[in-house]
């Protein structure tokens, strides 16, 4: 068993729940720390979806994609949110506007498919609806 690789997961966990993101200096900070290269690091981290690299925008959309919304055509829901603000999930914007996150369930599957703009949640949300709700976010800044 390797006590180091074991310390790794809970340690990437909490690093993520405090900065909302692995940054490079905290990735470089646990290498040190647990005499591991940062490669494999990255590699750990990269294997499992809930990792982010990048902080979050401003407004966050987390998109659910579990069973109940996979049912209810979440895919199109991610690709139309990607499509609209021209990065992948798990990305931010250039300008720190937006970022995309997908998850696994919400919590509100009877109401699917669902996601949730930072503290805001939308239900039986729909593809065309997302430039709406786009433009709304961006009304805010302005
Ligand atoms: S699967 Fe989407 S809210 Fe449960």
């Amino acid at each position: 068993m390797n006590v180091q690789r074991d310390s790794l997961l809970p340690l990437l966990q909490e690093i993520q729940n405090e900065l909302g993101y692995l940054s490079e200096e905290s990735i470089n900070r646990i290498g040190r720390s647990l005499n591991l290269p940062t490669s494999k690091i990255y590699g750990v981290a990269t294997f499992y979806d809930q990792f982010r690299f990048e902080p979050k925008g401003t407004f966050h959309f987390r998109i659910c994609h579990g069973t109940a919304c996979h049912i209810e055509k979440s895919a199109r829901i991610i690709q139309e949110a990607e499509r609209l603000l021209k990065i992948r999930q798990g990305q931010t914007t250039r300008d720190g506007m937006f970022s995309i996150e997908v998850v696994n369930c919400m919590g509100a599957c009877g109401l699917s498919p669902v996601i949730s703009v930072n503290e805001k949640y939308y239900h039986g949300i729909q593809p065309r609806d997302l430039k709406e709700i786009i433009e709304t976010c961006k009304a805010k800044t302005v």
